[in-house]
């Protein structure tokens, strides 16, 4: 190995040491409430198929049609050759379902965000984000080369005083929050939000990634929670998790998607979505619109994992949503943790810095439509023993 490369070993043998170190597990099934994992039948209790979409007879039916009609690649860019009728289709779908005008996708959400944040503002400009924004926001920010002003954690009295203090200094601005925070579960208060920016000339953005298929009517997403159909100028959004595929949109004003589509550069340099997802995109669009069912049932069983566990004496920190962080502290607990549930038969795994700040490790259970009531009480006593033997409750 060149020595150049060398500190690359001490900087993995440190992550080891730590407790810190990503040991990736493979899975041998399709996503559901039960996995095959490395071999072995558990209960999943990690992914982000909120809804069980993932492995959806109507939406698998979808990609397969659409590989037989289309094939599988898109061939170019979007802006060259990429665009197909199926992508505009979805587009239009994803607009009237989320109740805006207009929407743009992307190839993930994660370069969704990497794509709007530096088409909307410059080095002239500044942008306020969240403490706690997702790791695209932050990445978005950083390429905007903008000055970036970090206020607390879903405070709009922070992000008040923020806005008084600095926006006067600049151009453009732009106000950024995740809407459902994906480590700690907890909900941008985006209607306090929105207030506090109103007369400060801003451009509103919100990452709806854990939002949609989650919050809202439907599970049309955080800024139908709260009511503010116009008055949020960007929803940037993923079709990774609820929506059980891949695949990142914004939505919202016209001009912005508009703006997008000439502008934001993973849609102009990186190949469009390729086909069998963008038709498993509209098949999950269709189930959403078709019923509340799936979005009612993923509720409910948030709500009874979530009470029992803390009737079990666990400390499930602040959540309002399906995301129901296990809070444990120091990362070698919260991978221990992990382990033994990985050997009673759930899958679960831990998380800690740098996702999470250091001290505040933690095992974030993602809770499914998919989950039977028995599948949450099996999960419910297995956690019971592991919790006790580790001396966590
Ligand atoms: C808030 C937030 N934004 C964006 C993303 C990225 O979405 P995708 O997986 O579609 O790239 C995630 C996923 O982890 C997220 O939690």
């Amino acid at each position: 190995m060149p020595k150049s490369l060398d500190w690359i070993d001490a900087e993995l043998q440190d992550l080891k040491q730590a407790g810190l170190y990503n040991r990736i597990r493979t899975l041998e099934s399709p996503q559901g409430a039960w996995l095959v994992v490395d071999g072995k039948k558990v209960l999943n209790f990690c992914s982000n198929n909120y809804l069980g979409l993932a492995n959806h007879p109507r939406v698998v039916k979808a990609a397969k049609q659409a590989a037989d009609k289309y094939g599988v690649g898109p061939g170019a860019v979007r802006t060259i050759a990429g665009t197909m009728d199926l992508h505009l289709e979805l587009e239009k779908r994803l607009a009237e379902f989320k109740r805006v005008e207009k929407a743009i996708t992307f190839q993930s959400g994660f370069s969704a965000n990497l794509g709007t944040i530096p088409a909307l503002v410059g080095k002239e400009d500044v942008i306020f984000s969240d403490r706690l924004n997702h790791a695209s926001i932050i990445d978005g920010c950083r390429l905007a080369k903008s000055k970036i002003i970090a206020y607390d954690h879903c405070s709009p009295e922070s992000l008040k005083a923020a806005l008084e203090e600095h926006r006067g200094n600049y151009r453009r601005a732009l106000v950024v929050t995740d809407g459902v925070f994906s480590m700690d579960g907890d909900v941008a208060p985006l209607d306090e939000i929105y207030k506090v920016t109103r007369g400060h000339d801003v451009i509103l953005m919100v990452d709806d990634a854990h939002g949609e298929g989650v919050l809202g009517e439907g599970g049309r997403g955080i800024v139908d929670h709260f009511q503010l159909h116009g008055k949020v100028d960007v929803e940037v959004g993923t079709l990774s998790k609820a929506f059980g595929v891949v695949g990142g949109v914004v939505a919202g004003n016209p001009l912005v998607v508009e703006w997008l589509y000439q502008r934001g550069r993973p849609f102009l340099f990186s190949s469009a979505m390729t086909l069998p997802d963008v038709a498993a995109c509209i098949a999950a669009v269709d189930i959403l619109e078709d019923s509340t069912e799936l979005v009612d049932r993923l509720w409910e069983n948030a709500g009874y994992f979530k009470a029992e566990m803390k009737n079990l004496g666990f400390d499930t920190g602040h959540s309002t949503t399906p995301i129901t962080p296990i809070m444990l502290g120091e990362a070698p607990l919260a991978q221990d943790f992990s382990k033994k549930l990985f050997e009673e038969g759930v899958f679960a795994t831990s998380i800690g810095f740098p996702t999470v700040p250091r001290g505040l490790a933690r095992i974030r259970v993602m809770i499914s439509a998919a989950h039977s009531r028995a599948d949450l009480d099996q999960a419910l006593e297995i956690f019971k023993k592991v919790g006790k033997e580790l001396g966590v409750i």
